[in-house]
């Protein structure tokens, strides 16, 4: 027997309505925010995200799914932000508006070690807003961000916010790390005596327990920043604090992708372990001139789908809408009758199917209707064929009657499935 690809999922029937109900809930706040959708490409060039997330983080060195086909060197997208900036560009989006603002739901795909919320195949949920450095659009966001979540009922999740500033704060960042940890250089794991030379921010995001005991003793700030980037920090939490948005300023908290300035934040919950991240974002101010565009403001977030789906587990089950009539065929005249009359139901709109099942008794169907749930049981049997009728049974009355089958369409026509309990 053939089995799915490690870290990869099958999302079968009876867990699609939640799926479906979470996107739908998104999709819809996205669009009232003025968001509009898109969608990119799953594969794309390796140098996209080697350029955009950086060629030293664990995505692009050791999570990219490549496809090799001649000169060719392409990846299945490990996230969108950077196909994003690519589409903007490459379809003259800058031209034909000012801020451009874009949502997207989809597959991403990471080669990581699988663990519960952690998959090779998972989806995204984001938006990416470029074209403005305004700190009110830092607001928007992650006030949308925290809306999401709260429609989705989940509780008891933590939003945390730091900024790393500009290019050039960036670059004081670092150096401030490095003068904060080689007193403790010794002591980092051997990943992070690599990261201390080539990217000392992934230091903060180790998880093992030496090196997180030396990140909580380095009492980090708001040092590295500029006047201007430090206005900015101070408007947008401002900002948060007047919608009402809880967030943690979080100085040690640093993203695992290059491309971030400026405002960066996680959404966390306690439910999902290790992996606790719901979702995250922040600013790319110069992905945009990086690609060879203008020199643009962005910034945007992805949630993760799988992970909002474990934080609100406590919800009842949606049931998917149920069929109208179920029909019944005795004989094979009857079989080919009923064929033709499901596909009038369909073709009028009422949610039908009919039972193809070799050898099955006339109990047996009626078992099966009962099962499915639906509002009337349509029979054809050798008795009705000669009359030229079929036999309607009412599944909630239990009542039967016979009525003319080119009657059939018109009579089902006013009636709705039966609501399933959730
Ligand atoms: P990210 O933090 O890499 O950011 O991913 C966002 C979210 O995707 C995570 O917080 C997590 O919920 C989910 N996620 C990531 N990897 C996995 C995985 N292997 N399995 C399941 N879920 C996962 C980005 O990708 C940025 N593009 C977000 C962004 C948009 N920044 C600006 N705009």
């Amino acid at each position: 027997m053939f089995r799915r690809v490690k870290g990869t999922r099958d999302i079968l029937p009876e867990e699609i309505l939640f799926w479906r109900k979470t996107e739908e809930t998104c999709t819809r706040i996205f669009s009232s925010y003025g968001y509009e959708e898109i969608r990119t490409p799953l594969m794309e060039e390796f140098s996209l995200f080697c350029r955009s997330l950086g060629k030293t983080t664990e995505v692009v060195k050791k999570q990219m799914f490549e496809i090799k086909r001649g000169s060719g060197h392409l990846v299945l997208r490990p996230e969108a932000t950077a196909s994003i900036v690519r589409a903007y560009l490459e379809n003259r989006l800058d031209r034909k508006r000012g801020l451009a603002k874009f949502y997207y739901v989809g597959a991403m795909f990471r080669a990581e070690r699988q663990q519960k919320g952690r998959l090779r195949q998972f989806h995204h949920l984001g938006v990416e807003a470029i074209g403005s450095n305004s700190p009110n659009l830092d607001i928007e966001i992650i006030s949308l961000l925290n809306r999401l979540v709260k429609e989705l009922n989940i509780e008891g999740y933590q939003i945390y916010i730091n900024s790393l500033g500009c290019i050039k704060d960036k670059q004081v960042l670092a150096k401030i790390l490095r003068y904060k940890i080689t007193p403790y250089l010794d002591n980092l794991c051997a990943d992070c005596k690599r990261r201390f030379k080539q990217n000392v921010f992934r230091i903060l995001d180790c998880k093992k327990p030496e090196c997180m005991r030396i990140v909580n003793k380095l009492e980090l700030g708001t040092d590295h920043l500029c006047d201007s980037c430090k206005k900015h920090l101070e408007s947008v939490l401002a900002g948060l604090d007047t919608l009402g948005i809880g967030y943690k300023f979080e100085p040690a908290l640093v993203r695992g992708l290059d491309y971030y300035t400026r405002t960066i934040f996680e959404i966390k919950h306690p439910r999902l372990g290790s992996q606790d991240a719901l979702g995250a974002g922040g600013r790319y101010d110069n992905l945009v001139a990086e690609f060879g565009g203008p020199e643009l403001g962005a910034i945007g977030f992805a949630l993760g789908e799988e992970r909002l789906l474990l934080a609100q587990s406590r919800q009842p089950q949606p049931q998917e809408p149920r069929l109208v009539t179920y029909l019944i065929t005795l004989g094979e005249e009857a079989d080919k009758a009923g064929v033709k009359l499901l596909d009038k139901l369909r073709e009028q709109g009422i949610a039908s199917d009919m039972d193809y099942t070799e050898g099955r008794s006339l109990k047996g169907k009626m078992r099966r209707a009962d099962e499915l749930g639906v509002r009337l049981t349509v029979i054809i049997g050798e008795d009705e064929l000669k009359k030229g009728t079929v036999t309607l049974k009412d599944m909630v009355s239990g009542k039967q009657e016979e009525v003319k089958i080119d009657e059939v369409t018109r009579r089902l026509k006013c009636y709705e499935p039966i609501r399933a309990e959730s």
